[in-house]
Order: C-alpha cells, then structure tokens, then sequence
C-alpha cells in the first residue's frame, strides 16, 4: 500500500489588538525597567486580550485565516486539535466550542495540555493520525491567554507573557511534510511552573460525600487556595533546563529525520526568551540568520508562540518550498517536543480580495447552523418527554 504524509497546507494566526510595552509596568508601579526586560528577555511589547476575549475566540480567528489558505471547506476537516492550557472551560473542550463557530460538522475535536509544547505536541500527534489514514485533514491550534493568570504584581513572572493564537491545516500529502518528531516529559519538575487551580486544590476545598471531608473548613481553605490561583515559575531553574532541552530534542529529531544541521533553512524554537534562543542556536551550531525570533513583539505566547512565529516566518519570506524547517519547544510540565518537516506547499503573496468576504459568510452561516441544531435538540427533547421516550 502507498505510504502516507502529512504536510502543512494552511496556516493563520491572531492576536489582539491591546499592545503592552515594557514601559507599562513601570507605570503600575513595578520595580522594573525597559532596559532590564529586554535585556534579560528580548521581550519589548506583548499583545493582551480585552475583558470579553476568551481562547476559543483567539483560536476561531487564526483557524478562519488556516483555512482559507489552504482552501478547504468546513465539512473537510476530520479533526480539531486545540493545544492549550487556558482553555474557555474545564469541560467542554476550547475545541468542540471552535468547532461549533467554524461550523466543522463531520470533526473530532479535543483539547491538549502541554503548556508551551502543547502546539508541537498537537502537529506530532495530528499528524500520526493523517499518516495512517484515520484522518484526511486537521486542524491544528495552539491558543493561549496566561494574561488572566499572571500576577500583575510579580515582575519575574508578569513581564514575559502574552496572548495569542495560531494556526495550520494538516492534510495527506505523497511526499513527507512532516518528516520526524519527538516528545518528552519529566513530571518530576512540575513544581516549577504551575498554574494550580483544578483537582488538586478543589479536591482540598470541596466536601465530597464519602470522604470525612469537612464542607465548611475546606471551603475556608478554598479562599486562601484562590489567591495561589497565579502562574508562578522558578525562572532560573527553568532557564538552565531549557537551554539543555531545546537542542537536545532539535538533535534529536533531526537524527530521526535524516537530517544535519547545515540541511536546517530555520531553526524556529519556542519564543520564551531570546537568551534561550540564543543559547539554543549555539549548542546546535546554528548562525543566527537561521533562527527565527518575533519574542520581541509579542512575548511568550505559550502554545500560540511556534505556530505565530511560523505564520510570520512565511510571511516574511523566510521559508521556501524544499525548505526544512526545525521547531522545537519546551513548557510547564515538564515537557517538550521538536518536529521536522520539509516545507512543500506554495507561499500565496497575497490575499484574494473575496476572502474576507467568503469568510464573514462561512462563519455566519456557522453561526445560524449552531441556533437551528439547538433549537432542533430542544424540539426533539419536548417531543420525546411528550411521546415518554428517552427513559430506561
Ligand atoms: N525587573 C527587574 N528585576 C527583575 C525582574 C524584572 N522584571 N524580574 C526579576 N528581577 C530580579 C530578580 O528579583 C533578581 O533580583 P535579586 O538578585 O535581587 O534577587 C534579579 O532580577 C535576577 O533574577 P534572575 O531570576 O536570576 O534573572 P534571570 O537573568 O534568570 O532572568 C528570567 C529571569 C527572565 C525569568 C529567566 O530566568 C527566564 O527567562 N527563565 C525562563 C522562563 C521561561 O521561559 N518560562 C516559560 C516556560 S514555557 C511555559 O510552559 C509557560
């Protein structure tokens, strides 16, 4: 049987229009400067979502632009893929709300944690499933908003985030796209960067019916456990285990995939901080013209910051047909993940001007698709409770 590829055939990106330079946390009143975060950073403005912004909104943006480019239709997609670790809801998934606003009638759809390697994760895994056939196309997006879980008034941790999405169509290719990749995690370094929050702090805080939980003593534990609800980071700690990291797994799958370093057209890792990149590129042998950093613009993005970089990477040029392109990331977890794969599809040099408008009335008529599937369960539900179906 004739083998199976994966290749990268649309991508998007967002993020909001609320820029926040440096100088801004001066201005609350932090003792920072300008000149300490980007030189320790690279970091020089970062872009941060209004009040009534969540992730799925983020994500439906950058889908919208993923798919026009690669010119398919809403019924194409087989499965959405949303890595993130801010999602909308603890249940349901960011991605079966993006699926209800594309209007994806015929996807899969589901959420994945790695935190900062959530995006290289998704393409890894999303790609296995176009490979062995059990998907044609997917959607892959990486979306995150840690704005609403920083700690304003923590100059090590408040500084070096922001929000945004991005995204890219995966679809069965003949030739390798996507050419290796590989993931990792170490658990035993999850205390150094947390968001807590779920389980482990409301399994404290609630009273569950068979334990000897005390209600009232845990819900007084519950106030105090609210307060920890920030993202907090051991940045050095961090810092030296991503420099080892990131080109441990670049070395690695670029062995995997057969190729050396001097075959790599761009290195695009993981934009936490330009000195990680820095160090990173060095251990690999990389010159900088060959690493590609947009930190400055736009911070850590998260899950968003490999699939943004790449939507401008291609945007300004700095990827070809034929191209091979290495990412490669790390996060909270501990965990990372690097892929490589061999750019084939053509770069469009502009937008067609019926676009916006072809994508205005998709995603209008998604929205009247979404009400008439609604007010159908509803009638169905009243039909059934009437004829006393549904029961037993
Ligand atoms: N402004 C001024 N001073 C600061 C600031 C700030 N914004 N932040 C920290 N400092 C101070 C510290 O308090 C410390 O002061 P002290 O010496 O009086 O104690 C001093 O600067 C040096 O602090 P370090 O933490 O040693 O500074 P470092 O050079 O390591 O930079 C940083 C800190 C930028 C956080 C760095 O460690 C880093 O980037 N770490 C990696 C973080 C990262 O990438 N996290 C994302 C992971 S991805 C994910 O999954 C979300």
């Amino acid at each position: 049987m004739k083998r199976r590829y994966a290749e990268i055939a649309g991508w998007g990106m967002y993020v909001p229009p609320r820029v926040v330079p440096n100088d801004t946390f001066v201005t609350m009143g932090l003792d920072t400067s300008d000149e300490w975060i980007s030189s320790r950073t690279g970091i020089e403005r970062r872009r941060v979502v209004e009040a009534d912004e969540a992730t799925s909104d983020m994500a439906t943006k950058a889908a919208v632009q993923a798919m026009a480019v690669a010119g398919l239709h809403s019924g194409d997609i087989d499965l959405i893929v949303v890595a993130t670790c801010t999602p909308d809801h603890v249940m349901p998934a960011t991605a079966s709300i993006v699926q209800d606003r594309l209007g994806m009638l015929n996807a899969g759809a589901m959420d994945l944690n790695a935190a900062c390697s959530g995006f290289v994760y998704a393409l890894a895994t999303s790609a296995a499933q176009v490979e062995s056939g059990r998907a044609r196309n997917v959607l892959v997006i990486g979306a995150d908003e840690l704005s609403i879980y920083l700690n304003w008034q923590d100059r090590s941790t408040c500084v070096l985030f922001g929000d945004g999405a991005g995204a890219v169509v995966l679809r069965q290719a003949n030739e390798p796209g996507i050419m290796g990749s590989t993931m990792g995690s170490d658990g035993s370094g999850a205390g150094l960067l947390t968001i807590k929050g779920a389980s482990r702090v409301r399994a404290s805080s609630n009273g569950t019916p068979s334990g000897s939980a005390n209600g009232h003593e845990k819900a007084a534990n519950g106030a105090a456990a609210a307060d920890e609800n920030y993202l907090t980071m051991n940045g050095p700690q961090i810092f030296r285990w991503a420099t080892q990291i990131m080109p441990r797994a670049a070395e690695q799958v670029m062995a995997s995939s057969g190729l050396k370093t001097e075959d790599i057209s761009l290195f695009i890792p993981h934009q936490a901080n330009e000195r990680i990149m820095k160090a990173t590129a060095k251990r690999l042998g990389l010159p900088t013209e060959k690493v590609f950093s947009n930190v400055r613009e736009y911070g850590n993005t998260s899950a968003a910051s490999i699939p943004i970089a790449l939507c401008e990477a291609l945007s300004t040029g700095r990827v070809d047909v034929g191209d091979y392109v290495v990412l490669s990331s790390f996060g909270a977890g501990l965990s990372w993940a690097a892929l490589a794969l061999r750019w084939s599809v053509p770069i469009p040099s502009h937008v067609a001007p019926w676009q916006p408008i072809q994508r205005q009335v998709a995603s209008r008529m998604a929205a009247v698709r979404s009400v008439l599937r609604r007010g159908e369960r509803s009638v169905r539900t009243r039909i059934d409770e009437t004829l006393g179906k549904g029961e037993g």
